[in-house]
């Protein structure tokens, strides 16, 4: 608590002198290690920073930037569509590709990406994204039948709990449509993980994606 008073007294200071220099910039500035936080606030002169104030280890800031960073799920927006379409095409080239030929991989994601078809695309499919410090680190699509449609975790946020993070929602989602089941069509990257969210495979399949055969797996997990 001692840090909550000190930074309601700087929190005061702080607005008094914002509002004697209306021109200056104000922003805040975190700080944290695994002991310890602090946040500074800042005015901006023609380029020049003054530090104006304070906190240190307030268990408030701890809080707040604990819940900015830690992995989280929400809604798709318009803003965060260059981002889904990035994860997509680098995780299939980086992840996939220990799964898949180059012939298969330039199949399913082929380069340039189109970013505005991504757009249009994602408007539709509204996808449920994972965040974490405000990226995109997973996003999956569930459609009104039940059906997972793209389902990605960044290649650099592999085995982080992000999969199962979306899956959890999506099946919530499911659930409160008091859908049947969830389905897919898995790549083989993913079979075991879906295994461990327990879908169970319903058959072998073969995908045709501009000219190129893809092995997949029909995979569907009952939700009575
Ligand atoms: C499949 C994918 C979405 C999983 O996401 P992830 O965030 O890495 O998965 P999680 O960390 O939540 O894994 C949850 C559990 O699934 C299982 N699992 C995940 N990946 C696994 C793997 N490669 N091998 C074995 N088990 C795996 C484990 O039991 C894991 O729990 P653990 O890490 O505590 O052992 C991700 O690997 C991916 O993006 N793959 C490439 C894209 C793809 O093929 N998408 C599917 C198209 S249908």
């Amino acid at each position: 608590m001692a840090g909550l008073s000190r930074g309601l007294i700087t929190g005061v200071l702080i607005a008094a002198f914002v509002g004697a220099a209306p021109a200056a910039a104000y922003e805040e500035v975190l700080y944290a290690d695994n002991a310890h936080s602090s946040v500074e606030f800042r005015t901006r002169h023609w380029g020049i920073v003054d530090i104006i104030g304070w906190f240190e280890d307030s268990d408030i800031q701890v809080e707040s930037m604990s819940k900015n960073s830690a992995p989280h799920v929400v809604d798709y927006e318009p803003k965060y569509s260059n981002q889904v379409a990035d994860i997509y095409y680098k995780t299939i080239h980086t992840v996939n590709r220990r799964d898949y030929s180059e012939e298969q991989i330039n199949a399913w994601a082929p380069l340039p990406i189109d970013y505005d078809a991504w757009r249009k695309r994602l408007d539709q499919k509204r996808p449920v994204l994972a965040i974490e410090n405000d990226t995109v680190v997973g996003f999956g699509e569930l459609e009104q039948d039940g059906h997972i449609d793209c389902f990605y975790v960044h290649s650099d946020h592999q085995r982080k709990g992000i999969g199962r993070l979306l899956m959890d929602e999506i099946e919530r989602r499911a659930r409160e449509r008091l859908l049947a089941k969830l389905y897919a069509e898995v790549s083989i990257t993913a079979r075991p993980f879906f295994h461990a969210m327990d879908f169970t495979t319903v058959r072998e399949n073969e995908e045709l994606m501009r000219g190129v055969l893809l092995t997949n797996y029909i995979m569907e997990k009952p939700l009575n």
